[in-house]
């Protein structure tokens, strides 16, 4: 009996990892997963939760579409509703782009390493991955004409990539993404997740009709747990992409939760510049150590590369000071590299004390 069921699933869902229960010990300090440090402030949980209090629960939301929070946040970004498409985060929406746009056998080009989930959605439609990798020696640059070349020559449906990058944190000029955008034969996807922490604004670049952006609530409106993200395209391909997406694709509550995110931004634009500090903080006292190089960061974490096997400062990290880093062993480019989430000051101090005990060779 198992056969045909396995026969009836398609080779490109076969083919992907099956997602174990990951258990994360709640003790542990969780700097792998670029979170904020910082909840969602109290006082507008309870707005949240007064206003939720004030809805119908029993009434699919009016209209079909969260269209309160499609205006809201068409007036922030300076576009059109029409141009907006909400979904339960950034991960489903570049599986909507991927479903709205891939056949079996199309090409996606993306630069390596960048966030996991790409190469894994385009798996899952059975699409050609052409990877072009970035040069650690240039600072993890954009490679424009490399990139383009490749996707003209696969003539590629999809170029994705993200700005800043996921995993190293690099920023890209506004002109050099609009030059690949302007050279390539389809669409240029651009995950923004970490836009607001190097104030970066893309919009510019929906002029040329074939950009799609995207943007989630996870990282600095502090709401990963929530689930609310949009990509932002032309009008046309927005009217596409929205077919793919889930008919009601948020519940009434993540809509409440990101409006009352957005009539408040100014607490987050605070909480953002606290990151940020603490990031270049992070950064300069892990530079005067031997054998460490700070990746530029332009996000709420930082690509540390080191000239030795990491496993050392993991281990010491994790069982001295009870620290989640991320190892970046599902990336080949990145062997001796780990990555680390801004965390609380106090947690940050305790990462900056144990590379030290490591590296620096004060090891209690
Ligand atoms: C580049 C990038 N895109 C998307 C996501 C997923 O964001 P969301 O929580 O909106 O699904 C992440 C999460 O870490 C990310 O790093």
């Amino acid at each position: 009996m198992s056969e045909p069921i396995h026969e009836a699933v398609r080779p490109g869902v076969r083919g992907l990892p099956s997602l174990g229960r990951n258990l994360v010990d709640e003790s542990l300090h969780r700097l792998q997963w670029n979170e904020s440090p910082e909840d969602f402030p109290a006082d507008l949980k309870e707005e949240v939760l007064q206003r939720m209090a004030a809805l119908p629960w029993s009434r699919y939301p009016l209209g079909g579409r969260p269209w309160l929070l499609i205006d809201a946040l068409a007036a922030q970004m300076g576009v059109a509703p029409e141009q907006v498409v909400v979904s339960e985060g950034s991960a489903d929406l570049i599986k909507a782009v991927m479903a709205a746009t891939l056949r079996p056998g199309d090409t996606v080009v993306m630069p390596a390493p960048t966030f996991l989930l790409y190469r894994q959605n385009a798996r899952l439609h059975e699409a050609a991955i052409v990877e072009v990798a970035l040069n650690a020696a240039d600072g993890y640059a954009l490679p424009v004409d490399t990139l383009a070349a490749a996707a003209q020559e696969a003539q590629a449906r999809l170029v994705v990539m993200c700005a800043p990058n996921n995993p190293t944190g690099t920023v890209y000029a506004e002109a050099e993404i609009r030059r690949m955008a302007e050279s390539i034969p389809g669409l240029l996807v651009v995950d923004e997740a970490y836009a607001e922490f190097c104030d970066q604004d893309l919009t510019g670049l929906l002029d040329l009709g074939n950009v799609i952006l995207l943007r989630t609530f996870s990282k600095f409106y502090a709401m990963a747990g929530v689930r609310v993200g949009y990509a932002l395209a032309s009008p046309a391909l927005a009217a596409e992409l929205q077919k793919v997406v889930t008919v009601f694709p948020l519940s009434v509550f993540s809509e409440v939760a990101a409006l009352v995110a957005l009539e408040h931004r100014e607490r987050f634009l605070a909480m953002r510049d606290r990151v940020v500090a603490e990031r270049e903080r992070i950064g300069a006292a892990l530079a005067t150590l031997p054998g460490v190089q700070v990746i530029p960061s332009g996000t709420n974490f930082v690509l540390i590369q080191l000239d030795r096997p990491k496993t050392d400062v993991l281990h010491h990290l994790h069982h001295r000071h009870s620290l989640l880093i991320s190892d970046m062993a599902a990336y080949p480019e990145l062997v001796n590299c780990v990555r680390i989430s801004v965390g609380t000051p106090a947690q940050n101090d305790l990462v900056i004390q144990g590379f030290g005990e490591v590296l620096g060779g004060s090891r209690v």
